[in-house]
């Protein structure tokens, strides 16, 4: 496995591949790798020459500095992750100073409005911080494909936003979002919860798939009304919000419209630990 830090680095072992037009797949990560994130490098492994993974908690697009403090860090288990899942597999783990070259101010990006829904609205300035840092890796990186989970459904069309308007000549590739066995969407901040919040944190999945069943015959309002009064007969949970969209606009579901796909969005804190999860309702 090839680590590099710096990107310099890294842009001369990627060159001869670059030269030679092979396809490079990217998987941005912050670290504190599980099931999910591996699921995206195996995606790439099939389908490209090479698999360039990056791990960096970026400053930028956290709003909550207590929750950028608190974020896992776990390099040496990240690495050996990776080192058995494929020898082959090139990583990036850069410093700030590296990656930011002493400018850690966000650019300002319009996403056609994607970005003032759900988490734009709870985490402000948060996707001008990871379209800096996604654009700022991809110029580094040079893929010719990038995978991206559904777990962070609003961010993964926030990118595919970002290439178009700025014609950037990568392929955005989306992934099913990877759970465990009780259905928590693995998340790296699932490290924070203790064993039996994790078991009852299984609870948001259970809501959700609920909410798409009653979806089937009810309004977007009425299984909204239904979730929240859900969520306030438990005490281990704060409801951030609940929200059914369109899928490609991102708009809140007023009225349901047969042409148009729709998909649920779920923000909950379980013990001050922020956890988000979503499911189409097709
Ligand atoms: P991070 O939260 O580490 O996630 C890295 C990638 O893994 C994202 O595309 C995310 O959607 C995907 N992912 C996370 N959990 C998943 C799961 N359970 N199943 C499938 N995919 C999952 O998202 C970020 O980092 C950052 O915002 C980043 C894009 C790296 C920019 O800093």
């Amino acid at each position: 496995m090839s680590v590099f830090v710096k990107q310099k680095e890294l842009k001369a072992h990627l060159k001869p591949f670059w030269l030679e037009k092979e396809s490079i797949g990217f998987i941005p990560t912050m670290g504190a790798l599980h099931q999910g994130h591996l699921s995206l490098m195996k995606e790439s492994l099939k389908n490209n020459t090479v698999t360039v993974v990056s791990i960096f908690v970026n400053p930028t697009q956290f709003n909550n500095p207590e929750d950028l403090k608190k974020y896992p860090r776990t390099l040496e288990s990240d690495m050996q992750k990776i080192n058995s899942l494929d020898k082959n597999i090139i990583v990036y783990a850069p410093s700030v100073e590296d990656i930011y070259e002493g400018n850690t101010v966000s650019k300002h990006f319009d996403y056609d409005g994607l970005e003032f829904q759900m988490e734009g609205k709870h985490r402000p300035g948060h996707f001008d911080g990871v379209g800096t840092i996604v654009k700022k890796l991809f110029e580094i990186v040079g893929p010719t494909h990038a995978y991206f989970g559904e777990k962070d459904f609003q961010q993964l069309q926030i990118v595919k936003k970002m290439v178009e308007k700025h014609h950037l000549p990568v392929k955005i590739v989306g992934c099913k979002i990877h759970r465990e066995a009780n259905g928590l969407a693995m998340s790296s901040r699932n490290e924070r919860l203790s064993a039996e919040e994790r078991d009852n944190a299984s609870f948001i999945f259970k809501t959700l798939t609920e909410a798409k069943k009653r979806f089937a015959t009810k309004s977007a309002a009425a299984v909204t009304d239904w979730v929240t009064k859900t969520f306030q007969k438990q005490t281990m949970f704060e409801l951030e919000y609940f929200e059914i969209a369109d899928e490609e606009t991102l708009l809140p579901c007023l009225r349901k419209s047969k042409t148009k796909t729709y998909r649920a969005f779920i923000a909950v804190f379980v013990n001050n630990v922020r956890l988000i999860d979503t499911i189409t309702l097709k």
